[in-house]
């Protein structure tokens, strides 16, 4: 007889998104049992520690308990490696927040220590996997708009005006590794790639144009005053081949001001609206010939804002022994197809891509919780 086995898991970095990643592995998934949560700032860990009923410890008691099979990473970019490196070394499964690093080099050393050591690193975005970009997914497959030949993702943010000046940590927006095609274009390389397949090619421009004019507005920030220094592309604009066929354009903004998002799939028979793939769910449309759009249902799980359904589906992979859908080899895909067409390699503005993926396995339609039971020994 065997016996079911939640995984034990602890979060290192206790910030914003913190909140509903951990209520939802507390509540939403009967694989996940979240035991512990550290940060440098002790009194955010000790918060959430509180409210979720968990341990508060150190980075270095997390690594240390060998009941913690699993860290899911939090914190922000710039400690990402370092986190995921430590955790990994001390034999831990990790599953990081995106992007999972900021170097095509660093994210190849986290696959070489992961896979030496037979743990799984996995990591976001997993709005994928929410029932939105999930319905997508089938009305592809199924044909509904024929062959898909052109994709558009466009996403604008004014982070330099309205976000991100209240916090000084928050300046990692303006980071290597924290800037808009990181933060959110991976929402859409992501998407795409779970749609149409792996990237063959990039190419593109980008600009790192600097905001000397700006400066953080907000007295209670201990950064008021200072300028608003940019060191990463904060305007982006790219095009992609895709290795079955399709080509599409991605352009990402944060200098603008508002913020705007359009994502397309045009295909031989009809034109796919998909919703904005930061979210697990939106209205997902079809234009056919006749130019009459049509709304078409979403029959698939995870419609609220489920972050940490990544982490879950890792969980169920580990205790399967199967491929987990946040996989090493697609986040480090859609990294390279970043880095890529933002041109920080220094190769050009064609960039052939190295890595590839195949795409996810798609969930079943029409099951409302998730559908995999899982024995463990
Ligand atoms: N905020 C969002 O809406 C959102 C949504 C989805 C994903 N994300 C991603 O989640 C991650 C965290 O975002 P956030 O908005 O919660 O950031 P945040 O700045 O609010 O929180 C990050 C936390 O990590 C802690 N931290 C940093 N380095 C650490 C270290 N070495 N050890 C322990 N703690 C450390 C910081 O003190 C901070 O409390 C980012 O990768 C971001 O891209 C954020």
């Amino acid at each position: 007889m065997k016996e079911f086995r939640p995984v034990k898991i602890a979060v290192i970095g206790c910030g914003m998104i913190s909140g509903i990643y951990m209520k939802n592995l507390k509540e939403m998934f009967n694989v996940t049992e979240l035991v512990a949560c550290s940060d440098i700032i002790p009194e955010r860990s000790k918060k959430r520690a509180e409210e979720f009923g968990i341990k508060q410890m150190t980075n270095e008691e997390i690594l240390a308990d060998p009941e913690i099979e699993l860290v899911v990473n939090l914190t922000y970019h710039t400690s990402h490696y370092a986190v995921s490196k430590a955790a990994l070394l001390a034999g831990k499964h990790v599953y990081s927040e995106k992007m999972m690093c900021i170097t095509m080099d660093e994210a190849r050393e986290i696959g070489e220590i992961a896979k030496e050591k037979g743990l799984l690193f996995c990591c976001a975005p997993d709005t994928f996997l929410g029932q939105g970009l999930q319905t997508a997914r089938q009305i592809i497959d199924a044909g509904l708009i024929g062959k898909p030949i052109m994709a558009n993702a466009i996403v604008a943010r004014g982070y330099h005006h309205e976000r991100f000046k209240d916090t000084p940590e928050r300046r990692f927006a303006f980071l290597p590794g924290g800037g808009i095609m990181y933060d959110m274009g991976c929402y859409y390389l992501q998407a795409l790639v779970n749609l149409l397949g792996p990237i063959e090619s990039v190419c593109g421009y980008s600009e790192t144009r600097g905001a000397d004019d700006r400066i953080f507005m907000n007295p209670k920030n201990p950064a008021y005053g200072e300028v608003m220094k940019i060191e990463t592309p904060n305007n982006v604009c790219g095009s992609m081949k895709f290795r079955d066929g399709a080509m599409g354009v991605i352009i990402t903004t944060s200098e603008c001001v508002g913020a705007y998002n359009s994502f397309i799939i045009y295909g031989t028979n009809g034109m796919l609206t998909l919703n904005d793939p930061n979210d697990f769910t939106g209205d997902i449309t079809i234009t056919y010939r006749n130019e009459q759009e049509t709304k078409m249902p979403r029959n698939f799980a995870y419609a609220e804002n489920s972050r940490g359904l990544g982490v879950a589906d890792m969980c169920y992979a580990l205790r399967n022994g199967r491929e987990p859908r946040c996989s090493f080899e697609r986040a480090i895909h859609i990294l390279e197809a970043g880095i890529g067409i933002m041109n920080l390699d220094g190769e050009g503005k064609y960039h052939a891509m190295e890595t590839s993926c195949e795409r996810a396995a798609a969930f079943e339609a029409g099951i409302v919780e998730y559908p995999e039971m899982v024995m463990d020994e």
